[in-house]
């Protein structure tokens, strides 16, 4: 039990550590912090690494059937950006603890969330450039914010590099889409097709509600988030909406409205149910999802297994 000196310590040590972030630094590895901020930290980069690398599936998919080079090319690029995002946040996560080995664990034995967005199939083309443009667009805008002001110092570095490169998948997600908007009757009917089923996703990325949203209150009071998840859905929805009038596509709410007082484009609701069943594993492809990165986990045992023998073989001078 810890006596009232412990505790004195612990409220100071605490103290301090909010002085810290309520002065910009840095918390780095190593450094005293609370365990309620390791957990939310490990929570949510663990969390963010598993959406990077389940990320890769639906754009994956349509690797082969790029419609020329220049676009393979381009997404080829992409996905393999994201398998490094997700390297980088693993490694943030590290820091804190738990071994890539356990998150990955969680990953595949179906106890960790990843983002709701890639439970969702992609159907056409045109679904590639939506979600360099919506999915891409949404996750740079709240990447912005981990990387400017995130307390935690790994994390914070890891958005920076992640956003520079999440900037481009963004380009040219909206390059496809302002083409295939301006192209042909076809072009333009699969890019609506395509933004018709990604908004409503797309805008559930940002989380629940703020007042359904259990871990907002600690993130901000830490530094670790600094603008809550209504906050950030307002933010893109203003930004994308005139966009999208902009290229003549419906935008698929009939309640969506501008709001003069507030300088505000109000959505109609979102449905709640679907989000909160897509997050607990029963969206249209959490199965296939989990079902690939199992089989992409058995199928590179072996590398793993070479690459430890070959450390271990390297090794073997020293002892000698
Ligand atoms: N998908 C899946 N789960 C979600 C979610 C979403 N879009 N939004 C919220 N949740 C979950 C939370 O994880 C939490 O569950 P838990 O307590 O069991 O972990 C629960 O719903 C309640 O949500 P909260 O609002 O309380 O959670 P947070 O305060 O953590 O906010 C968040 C959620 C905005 C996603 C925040 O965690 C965050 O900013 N995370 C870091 C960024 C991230 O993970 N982005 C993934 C986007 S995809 C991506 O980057 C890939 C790129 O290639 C596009």
């Amino acid at each position: 039990m810890n006596g009232p000196t412990d505790r004195n310590a612990d409220e100071r040590e605490l103290a301090e550590f909010e002085a810290r972030i309520a002065r910009g630094e840095k918390i780095e590895p190593g450094d005293w912090m609370p365990e309620e901020y390791r957990q939310q930290l490990i929570r949510m980069i663990s969390q963010h690494a598993h959406s990077e690398i389940v990320g890769m599936l639906p754009e994956g998919a349509w690797i082969t059937r790029a419609p020329n080079l220049r676009r393979k090319m381009v997404l080829l690029a992409k996905v393999q950006d994201e398998a490094g995002h997700g390297e980088y946040l693993y490694h943030a996560a590290e820091t804190l603890g738990p071994t890539r080995e356990e998150m990955l664990d969680d990953l595949l034995d179906g106890r960790a969330k990843y983002s709701n967005i890639f439970n969702y199939p992609t159907l056409t083309w045109a679904d590639i450039g939506i979600i360099g443009y919506f999915v891409d667009g949404a996750a740079i805008l709240n990447q912005t914010m981990l990387a400017r002001c995130s307390s935690y110092g790994p994390y914070a570095r890891a958005n920076v590099r992640i956003c520079a490169e999440e900037s481009f998948h963004m380009k040219q997600g909206k390059e496809m889409v302002i083409r295939m908007a301006t192209g042909t009757a076809e072009q333009k009917r699969l890019v609506q097709d395509a933004v018709n089923r990604w908004w409503w996703p797309t805008l559930m990325m940002f989380g629940p509600h703020d007042q359904h949203s259990p871990n907002t209150p600690q993130l901000v009071r830490w530094g670790i988030k600094t603008r809550t998840n209504d906050e950030l859905r307002q933010t893109f929805v203003n930004n994308l909406v005139p966009e999208l009038h902009a290229l003549d596509l419906e935008i698929p709410d009939p309640d969506l409205h501008y709001e003069e007082e507030s300088g505000n484009w109000i959505i109609g609701e979102i449905d709640w149910d679907e989000f909160w069943a897509v997050i607990h594993g029963d969206g249209p492809c959490n199965e296939e999802r989990l079902a690939a990165r199992r089989r992409a986990h058995e199928e590179g045992r072996w590398v793993r297994e070479a690459m430890a023998a070959y450390a271990e073989r390297k090794k073997e001078p020293e002892r000698a």
